[in-house]
């Protein structure tokens, strides 16, 4: 009887050699443009990220749900960093045998969060694999950028395989960047309208008078890339092109540490334009979060957002990877941390990505549509993009080729989208691509657009135009919905937080329907290039449209 009870006793780990994998399903391969320069000294320090098993994540989801529905007299009651901690903070035992399992391997330099939930340790590679059983590290390099990982799986022993979600730094490298292309088309060559502050506050009906101006109103854009803003480049922009508004330029914020190098084109893309049309709205810009060789900067930048109490409303993020491959329980847990940020009233937009449908060559000739995530997440709002029909006037959009969009394999379509989604598969039925690309019961996104075509940007003190990519609508849309939550803030309501549930419930109205043109996919046989077509009402390439935003405040700033 007894034997059993002693059985359960967590002792002497050291002494039990079973382990299990926390990430089964991670995909390890090094991408081929990085270059592998060698094992690792053994004395080399790392910084790994323990996500601790969360507590209470389906009341979280619950509560997401209820506060960014309109229709619930929860609506816009959200939780303070405090409430959400005291929700979603790990177990005691589930602290507990963290904390004793690394304390066996003498790893006692951990720091932890607001929340609990993850914990920062530093440990040399000889103790991390050792730990980590299965793991080696080496170094890869790619054009200056340096990341230790490993390139093999690794195991967690069976006693906290049940308390832990994933262990970071060890697989997952950056994103090829930047994501943003300067490719001029042939066939607009020569004089070209471009896209300029102005013109996108005529195009999307912004007044002179629609520029924020509550006391503690922010927003924020958010770079994973290792790429700088330069405050000249701003000022020369807002020069230029922001003489017809009240504007502000100078970022209020950075977040972690700018270089002293070039300024990035993607950087600059994503301040000068969240301050366009979030005119007169302090800006904070996050940054290299990934300081450490060893650390994952999207990770980096989630768990801050678990450690600061006081944060912008709004953040737009142009990252994202293949959902392929990405292990389920780490994209479950980010989605679990989404949820965090959506139940404190912030929005989260993510560009819904630079390919199409995309493409996964499965062998054998078969191919599939290729999902990205976070776009595929269904707890953020995903932006797609638009080209103006005639790129010499300000008329109605048509889809950009290269908008993002689809269906999620991994994550099921949610309720607010259902009748939406339904519908567009019932109404471009005769022209869906062959079912075996996609799954019609996945989270399908995106869920609006911006224009992403032909901006203008000044880096490096040079305005440059054709400047194209969904990293360009996304913080167009950020810096609108700021202005309402301005609005809103000024009228002592709450702000839009997770904006998706009233999204869909507006079915369209106050939102440019765009439906011409389809974005791209696979070069076979079958597909011909061809991923789904733009069509009335939602659909999976420019989703509901994009925002009329004298129409839009309207209907979300009351
Ligand atoms: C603890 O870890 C931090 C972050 O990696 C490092 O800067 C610091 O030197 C470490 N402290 C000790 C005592 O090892
Ligand atoms: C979180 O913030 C606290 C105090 O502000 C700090 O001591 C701790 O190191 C931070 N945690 C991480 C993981 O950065
Ligand atoms: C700009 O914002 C500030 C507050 O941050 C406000 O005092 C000022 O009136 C705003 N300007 C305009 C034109 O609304
Ligand atoms: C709100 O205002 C306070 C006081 O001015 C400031 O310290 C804080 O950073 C502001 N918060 C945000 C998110 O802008
Ligand atoms: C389709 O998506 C659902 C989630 O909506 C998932 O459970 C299922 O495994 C997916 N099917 C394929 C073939 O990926
Ligand atoms: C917004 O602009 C469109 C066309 O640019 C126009 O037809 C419409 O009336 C405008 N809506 C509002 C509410 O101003």
């Amino acid at each position: 009887m007894n034997t059993v009870l002693a059985f359960s006793i967590p002792l002497l780990f050291s002494s039990m050699v079973w382990s299990g994998y926390l990430e089964y399903d991670q995909d390890v391969l090094i991408p081929g443009d990085w270059s592998r320069v060698g094992r690792v000294d053994p004395t080399q320090e790392l910084e790994l990220t323990f996500a601790l098993k969360q507590q209470n994540i389906d009341l979280l989801e619950k509560i997401l749900l209820l506060v960014s529905d309109p229709d619930s007299p929860q609506y816009g009651k959200h939780l303070s960093l405090q409430e959400v901690a005291d929700l979603v903070r790990p177990s005691e035992l589930t602290q507990k045998l963290v904390r004793g399992w690394l304390q066996s391997h003498g790893i006692t330099n951990c720091s932890t969060v607001h929340t609990r939930d993850f914990l920062q340790c530093s440990m040399t590679s000889a103790v991390a694999e050792t730990l980590l059983p299965g793991s080696r590290f080496y170094r890869y390099v790619r054009e200056g950028q340096s990341v230790i990982r490993s390139s093999a799986p690794y195991s967690v022993h069976s006693e906290v395989q049940q308390h832990l979600d994933f262990v970071g730094g060890l697989h997952r490298l950056p994103p090829k960047g930047p994501s943003v292309s300067t490719e001029q088309q042939s066939s607009k060559a020569g004089f070209h309208l471009g896209v300029t502050p102005s013109i996108l506050r005529e195009r999307y009906n912004l007044t002179s008078h629609d520029v924020g101006s509550a006391e503690n109103n922010s927003q924020a854009v958010a770079q994973f890339l290792e790429q700088y803003y330069h405050p000249a480049d701003l000022a020369e922009f807002m020069g230029m092109f922001g003489g017809s508004f009240e504007h502000l330029s100078q970022v209020d914020k950075v977040i972690g540490t700018q270089g002293a190098g070039k300024a990035g084109l993607e950087a600059s893309l994503d301040v000068e334009y969240i301050m366009s049309t979030g005119a007169n709205i302090s800006t904070w810009f996050f940054t290299n979060p990934g300081r450490h060789e060893s650390q994952e900067p999207f990770l980096q930048w989630m768990v801050l957002l678990s450690n600061m109490s006081d944060l912008p409303w709004v953040h737009t993020i142009s990252y994202g990877d293949d959902e392929d491959s990405l292990s389920t329980s780490y994209m479950m847990r980010i989605n679990a941390e989404f949820m965090k940020a959506g139940v404190r009233g912030i929005s989260l937009l993510f560009a819904s990505g630079d390919s199409g449908a995309g493409c996964r060559h499965m062998g054998k000739g078969q191919n599939c549509f290729r999902p990205s995530f976070p776009a595929s997440s269904p707890y953020v709002t995903t932006v797609g993009g638009t080209s103006f029909k005639n790129p010499f006037k300000v008329t109605y959009e048509v889809t950009d080729y290269i908008s993002g969009g689809g269906f999620s394999n991994v994550f099921e379509m949610p309720d607010y989208q259902v009748t939406a989604v339904k519908k567009y598969l019932q109404t471009a039925a005769a022209d869906l691509p062959p079912q075996a690309y996609f799954n019609v019961s996945g989270r399908a996104y995106p869920d609006i657009a911006a224009l992403s075509d032909n901006y203008w940007v000044v880096s490096n003190r040079v305005p440059i135009p054709w400047v194209s990519g969904t990293s360009a609508s996304t913080p167009v849309v950020g810096g609108m919905l700021s202005l309402i939550n301005d609005q809103r803030l000024l009228k002592g309501l709450p702000t839009l937080g997770f904006l998706n549930p009233r999204l869909y419930k507006l079915q369209g109205r106050a939102l440019f329907d765009v439906t011409e043109g389809c974005h791209l996919s696979c070069l076979d046989e079958q597909v011909q290039g061809k991923g789904f077509c733009a069509a009335p009402s939602w659909d999976p390439v420019t989703g509901w449209g994009t925002p009329d935003f004298a129409s839009l405040q309207g209907f979300l700033s009351e």
